[in-house]
């Protein structure tokens, strides 16, 4: 094994370790000092290659922020943290522990399969023990979210891709005119070049304003909030998270007819977001059916959910060949690509090990290679930043990031164990 991965493998291990609050794992330290959802079950996915035990408990307390309803927040605010903004008093959800109101992509069904296939025995009773708590999650998703049959998001965030052109035609009906003073803090961790607009703040604002009035009733929400856009991101990650779902259930002994139902009905909505225009699957404003008009990372996660075409693949590899590192989050001839603005260009080493899950299990060995390799040459030469520039792979966002080492450990690394 090459020393320079072996000592990146201990450095991520550090990281990992240096960003654990106790029982959950902060992002990083300074801009992000919560827990959030799907950086959790990523860091659970990092843990489970050496401590087992501490990813469970990274997975059990997510689900122990888990509302009533099934929702699973986007963050949790376990101890409060001034350094942030919008903290608890902004989201207003006055629930314990605090939490925001919207919620994140549900890959912890999928990361949790990883992660009891690496140690079924150490696995099986922390597996059964959040199962109900994941399907319940999903029904969650269904019954608010799946209204015209793909998954919406009713807030940029909720997509976890939170500023990328995708959103624009929804962004563009949001108000921000009226939310008042209010102070930022990102900008204090991270160059402001790298970060949304003060036009684009506002709106997100907005949109939580309006959730936290009307004391967040998704019904009240998805009928006439600022916000409501179908995201192919998320309906292929929650596929693939039923898929995987109903593999759980199979597993334990119980029936997984429920998960592959909501897979299933799904699958079947897609030609919702088929641009034929773009040759891919698209972003769509629920409100007024215009598409985003622009190839997303979002629209390669259809490898991750099994679903292929031929034609799709080719324009996907045909943006893919416009960068050097890794997939762009945004297409680089669109006139929005904005390679170092965080979500409207940059590769995130995340989101390429979602979609290199999907190439495998396609087949498509050599590109999922191609991912691998472009992947952790960003990482082997400037570190374990929260995203690239696609292009020069130049480091951006925050530095020591949790959910790059994790997967960095769990499948970037030439140590990693594949796929
Ligand atoms: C940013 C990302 C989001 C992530 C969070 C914490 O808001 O857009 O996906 O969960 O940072 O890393």
């Amino acid at each position: 094994m090459p020393d320079d991965a072996m000592t990146l493998d201990s450095a991520a291990r550090g990281i990992l370790q240096a960003n654990d609050r106790g029982g959950y794992t902060v992002p990083t330290s300074g801009l992000y000092p919560y827990q959030w959802n799907w950086d959790s079950a990523f860091a659970a996915w990092g843990l489970s290659t050496f401590d087992i035990d501490r990813a469970w408990t990274e997975l059990e307390t997510l689900f122990s922020g888990q509302w009533a309803t099934g929702m699973v927040p986007h963050i949790i605010f376990h101890k409060t943290d001034s350094s942030y903004f919008p903290g608890p008093s902004v989201w207003g959800t006055d629930r314990a522990p605090p939490s925001s109101g919207i919620s994140q992509p549900p890959v912890a069904a999928t990361l949790a399969r990883r992660i009891y296939e690496a140690d079924p025995v150490a696995g099986r009773a922390r597996l059964e023990s959040l199962y109900p708590a994941m399907l319940d999650w999903h029904r969650w998703w269904r019954t608010h979210r799946c209204a015209s049959g793909v998954a919406a998001v009713t807030h940029p965030w909720e997509s976890g891709r939170d500023n990328c052109p995708d959103w624009d035609p929804g962004m563009a009906n949001v108000d921000g005119s009226d939310v008042g003073e209010y102070v930022r803090h990102d900008t204090d961790h991270v160059d402001a070049a790298m970060r949304p607009e003060k036009e684009d703040y506002d709106r997100f604002i907005a949109i939580v304003q309006f959730g936290r009035n009307c004391g967040w009733d998704q019904g009240e929400i998805i009928a006439s909030g600022p916000f409501y856009m179908a995201d192919p991101a998320i309906t292929f990650i929650l596929i693939r998270a039923n898929r995987d779902l109903a593999w759980i259930a199979r597993t334990l002994g119980k029936d997984p007819g429920e998960a592959q139902v909501y897979a299933d009905d799904l699958e079947a909505a897609l030609p919702e977001l088929w641009n034929s225009g773009l040759g891919c699957y698209d972003a769509r404003d629920l409100r007024t059916g215009t598409f985003a008009g622009v190839l997303g990372s979002g629209s390669f996660l259809a490898w991750l959910a099994g679903v292929t075409n031929a034609e799709m693949e080719a324009r996907l590899i045909s943006v893919w060949n416009r960068v050097s590192f890794g997939i762009p989050s945004s297409d680089p001839a669109a006139d929005t690509f904005d390679p170092r603005r965080y979500w409207r260009g940059p590769s995130w080493p995340v989101i390429n090990s979602l979609i290199a899950i999907g190439l495998i299990e396609a087949g498509r060995f050599a590109e999922a290679e191609r991912l691998r390799r472009e992947t952790a040459s960003l990482i082997e030469t400037a570190g374990f930043w929260e995203y690239f520039d696609p292009l020069d792979g130049a480091p951006c966002g925050g530095p020591n990031f949790t959910w790059t080492a994790a997967i960095w450990l769990a499948w970037a690394s030439p140590t990693a164990m594949g796929d």
